[in-house]
C-alpha cells in the first residue's frame, strides 16, 4: 500500500514593509468631515485634514479638476501624510501619482515629456464597448491541416470548424489558422465556454461547461467552470475597460507601429516616447467617445512632492497644463519659505510662480506639540510591532519636541534595534538614550561640523 504522509501546512511568512507612511490609513474624519484627533493613523493637524477631507470630496464628484492644491509647511509636518491620506481615502478607482520635484530632472528625457506623461497616468478613461462575440460552449471541433509552405514535411492548421452550443441555439463556424492556432496555443477542447471575437478574432477560453461531460465528471478539477451561456451564439456584448490616457496613449502609439491592440499584453518595443501627434488624436477620441455616451472620464490627482524643485519651465508647463480639457487635480507640497523659484533669481512665497499661487488654495500644516508627538510616536511603535516603556516614550517625545517629530521617529527605529540587540523585552529610556547619543540630529551635526570647519575637506 503507498504510504501517504501528511506534511503540516507551512505558514507563509508575509514580507512586511514599514515605510515612513504605512501607519496613515485614511484621513481620520467623521461623518460630517470633522477630525478626530486620533483615528486612522493621523494625529492632530485637524485644520488641514479637515481642508483635505474637503477636497476629497470635491474630486469624489469631480468638481476640482485642474486645480491646484499647496500643501504649505515646516519639514516634518506631515504635508506627505496627508497626501497619503488623501490618497487612501479616494480608494483604488481614482488614479492617484505620486512624484517628486526631482523626477522631472532625468537626462535621458525632456522635463515637459515626464510631467505630461505623469498627467496623462493621472486620467482615468473607463470605456464601454460593444463587441460582436461568437459565444459557446465548444461541442466538436475539426482542424484541417496544410503542409507548411517552407516545410512540406510539417503540417500546419489551415482551417477550422467549430460548433458552438448555448442554453438555446447551436451553430457552426468555419475560421481560417490564426483562430485554429490560438485554439492549439491555448489547449481548447470540447467541453470549455470560449469567446471568439467577430471582427478581431480574439479568442478567451472562459472555463468548463458545467453541462459538458468533462465539466460534469472530473470532480477534482482545477479549472473554472461556468454554466452554459444562454442566448444566441452570435451576440453584442458590452465590454467594459478601465484604462488612463497614458495607456491608451500607449496602445495608440504601438497600433501606429503596427503592433496591434494586443501588443501592449504581450509586449514589444519599448516606447520611449510618444508624439504629440499621437496624443491629440487619443484626446479627440476620447472626447467623441464622452460625447456618445460610450466613455467616461475620472480625473485623478497627480501629487508632486518636494515641488520646489520644479523650476519655472516646469512651472509654466504646469500652468498650461491646468488650463486645458483633459487634466487631473494637481497637489504642490513644500516646506520652503520665501524663496527663489528655481532657474531664475526672483524670490516668491514657496518658490512658486505667483500666477500658480494665485490659482491654487493652500493648505497649511502646523508644528506639532509634545502631545501630538507622543501619539504619532505610539501609533509608530504599533506600526514596528515594538512595545515600549511608559518612561521611555516620554524621553522620546522630549528628544521629539526639542528637535523634530522625523527625528523622533528615526530614534525610534534606532531605539527598538538597540533594545532588540540587548535583549530587552520593551524599549527602555537605556535603549532611548544610548541611540540618542550615538547619534546626531541636525544641529548636532552643524555644530560638529563647526568645531571641526578647519580639518574638513572642503573642496
Ligand atoms: N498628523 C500626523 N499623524 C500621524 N503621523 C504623522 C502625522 N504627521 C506626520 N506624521 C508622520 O511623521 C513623519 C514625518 O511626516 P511627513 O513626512 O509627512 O512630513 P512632511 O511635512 O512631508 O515633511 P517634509 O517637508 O520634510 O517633506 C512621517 O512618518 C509621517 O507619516
Ligand atoms: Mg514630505
Amino acid at each position: 500500500m503507498a504510504s501517504i504522509k501528511e506534511l503540516p501546512t507551512r505558514s507563509t511568512t508575509r514580507f512586511e514593509r514599514i515605510g515612513a507612511h504605512t501607519h496613515v490609513k485614511g484621513l481620520g474624519l467623521d461623518e460630517n468631515l470633522k477630525a478626530v484627533r486620533i483615528k486612522d493613523g493621523m494625529v492632530g493637524q485637524e485644520r488641514a485634514r479637515e481642508a483635505a477631507g474637503l477636497v476629497v470630496q470635491m474630486i469624489r464628484e469631480g468638481k476640482l479638476s485642474g486645480k491646484t492644491v499647496i500643501l504649505a509647511g515646516p519639514p516634518g509636518t506631515g504635508k506627505t501624510a496627508i497626501a497619503v491620506a488623501i490618497s487612501k481615502e479616494l480608494g483604488a478607482n481614482v488614479p492617484f501619482i505620486q512624484m517628486s520635484g526631482s523626477e522631472v530632472y532625468s537626462s535621458g528625457r525632456k522635463k515637459t515629456e515626464i510631467l505630461i506623461e505623469a498627467i496623462r497616468k493621472c486620467i482615468g478613461v473607463e470605456v464601454h464597448e460593444m463587441r460582436k462575440v461568437y459565444e459557446g460552449e465548444l461541442t466538436h471541433m475539426d482542424i484541417k491541416t496544410a503542409p507548411h509552405p517552407y516545410n512540406p514535411y510539417q503540417k500546419v492548421p489551415e482551417s477550422i470548424r467549430l460548433t458552438l452550443k448555448t442554453k438555446d441555439e447551436e451553430k457552426t463556424i468555419e475560421a481560417g489558422s490564426t483562430i485554429a492556432q490560438q485554439i492549439i496555443k491555448q489547449n481548447i477542447s470540447e467541453g470549455f465556454v470560449i469567446q471568439i471575437d467577430a471582427e478581431t478574432g480574439r479568442i478567451v477560453n472562459l472555463g468548463l461547461s458545467l453541462t459538458s461531460a468533462k465539466g460534469k465528471t472530473y470532480d477534482i478539477d482545477t479549472r473554472r467552470k461556468i454554466p452554459c451561456p444562454s442566448g444566441e451564439v452570435l451576440k453584442e456584448k458590452e465590454f467594459v475597460y478601465n484604462l488612463t490616457l497614458a495607456d491608451m496613449d500607449e496602445i495608440n502609439a504601438r497600433q501606429r507601429r503596427g503592433g496591434g491592440v494586443f501588443s501592449m499584453f504581450f509586449g514589444g518595443a519599448e516606447i520611449k516616447e510618444i508624439d504629440t501627434e499621437v496624443r491629440t488624436a487619443v484626446d479627440e477620441g476620447v472626447k467623441k467617445m464622452v460625447d456618445e455616451g460610450k466613455s467616461f472620464i475620472h480625473p485623478g490627482v497627480l501629487f508632486i512632492d518636494d515641488s520646489h524643485l520644479l523650476d519655472l519651465e516646469a512651472f509654466s508647463f504646469l500652468g498650461r497644463a491646468i488650463e486645458s480639457e483633459l487634466v487631473p487635480i494637481i497637489i504642490l507640497a513644500t516646506n520652503r519659505g520665501v524663496t527663489t523659484i528655481r532657474g531664475t533669481d526672483v524670490k516668491s512665497p514657496m518658490g512658486f510662480p505667483l500666477d500658480l499661487i494665485d490659482r491654487s488654495v493652500i493648505i497649511g500644516t502646523e508644528e506639532y506639540g509634545a502631545d501630538s508627538i507622543r501619539e504619532i510616536l505610539r501609533i509608530r511603535f504599533k506600526e514596528e510591532k515594538v512595545n515600549i516603556k511608559k518612561d521611555a516614550l516620554a524621553t522620546l517625545t522630549e528628544v521629539g519636541a526639542k528637535t523634530s517629530l522625523r527625528y523622533s521617529v528615526q530614534l525610534l527605529s534606532l531605539a527598538a534595534q538597540n533594545a532588540k540587540s540587548a535583549k530587552h523585552k520593551n524599549v527602555t529610556v537605556e535603549d532611548v538614550e544610548r541611540v540618542s547619543k550615538l547619534f546626531m540630529d541636525s544641529s548636532e551635526a552643524t555644530q560638529h561640523l563647526k568645531k571641526y570647519e578647519e580639518k574638513m575637506m572642503m573642496h
